[in-house]
């Protein structure tokens, strides 16, 4: 099991510092835990979790070593930071920031090839749920991604983000499933996942984890939702 926290656009690095601070002294059971703050904030969490079994990710990477990309930042300038790895494709990415299969993919191999493990995020939209089209969005999605060691795949349903809407844990297993007979890694869910929904969800046979962005913000939420994913 896997819990990570996206923080997206929160924590700057004095609060980014104090959360890591409070983070390695929280009981947060027994499943590897990994925060990923802005770019920003990368260097004071990565200091004040050194030593301890937590992961840093960033939010995203870029596919080039260096170069002319204006307001990008490259796997190797993470790996100096003493990044552990990275999220590459989120839904916010791919919705407001133009993000294709395409360029998902030159990200998460350039950052797979750098040593940078990696969360890979796919998920349908709320009219692609509705119109049918689920599996169809997840395949196209997976397509274009191969199997690795440091990959994991993150299923967050668009219209679960930041809702209050959470996948039932039978749409969350079912989905997951797919998932997996897409592509052989292990799938961890995102979409509203708070810490009163966080153990039916991981009971579930094919969900490995979380990936958290509202509730993970706070060291107390973050640290149940670990819990309740420790006890499944
Ligand atoms: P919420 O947990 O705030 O719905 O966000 C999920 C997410 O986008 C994690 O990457």
């Amino acid at each position: 099991m896997l819990v990570a926290g996206n923080w997206k656009m929160f924590k700057g690095p004095s609060a980014a510092g104090s959360f890591c601070r409070a983070l390695r002294d929280a009981d947060l059971g027994d499943v590897d835990v990994a925060v990923c703050p802005p770019y920003v904030s990368l260097a004071d969490a990565v200091q004040v979790l050194a030593g301890t079994e937590i992961g840093v990710f960033a939010q995203n990477c870029h596919w080039a070593d260096e170069g002319a990309f204006t307001g990008e930042v490259s796997p190797a300038m993470l790996k100096e930071l003493g990044v552990y790895g990275t999220i590459v494709g989120h839904s916010e990415r791919r919705q407001l920031f133009g993000e294709t299969d395409e360029s998902v993919a030159r990200r998460v191999k350039a950052a797979l090839d750098a040593g940078l493990n990696v969360i890979a995020c796919v998920g349908e939209t709320d009219e692609e749920r509705e119109t049918g089209r689920t599996n169809d969005v997840l395949e196209r999605q997976l397509s274009v991604l191969e199997p690795d060691d440091g990959l994991v795949i993150a299923y967050e349903p668009v219209w679960a983000i930041g809702t209050g809407k959470t996948a039932t844990p039978e749409l969350a297993q079912e989905a997951h499933a797919f998932v997996k007979s897409q592509i052989d890694l292990p799938v961890l869910y995102g979409g509203s996942v708070k810490p009163d929904n966080a153990k039916r969800l991981a009971e579930q046979p094919d969900v490995d984890g979380f990936l958290v962005g509202g509730a993970s913000l706070d060291v107390g939420s973050f640290a149940a939702i670990c819990q309740a994913a420790s006890t499944s």
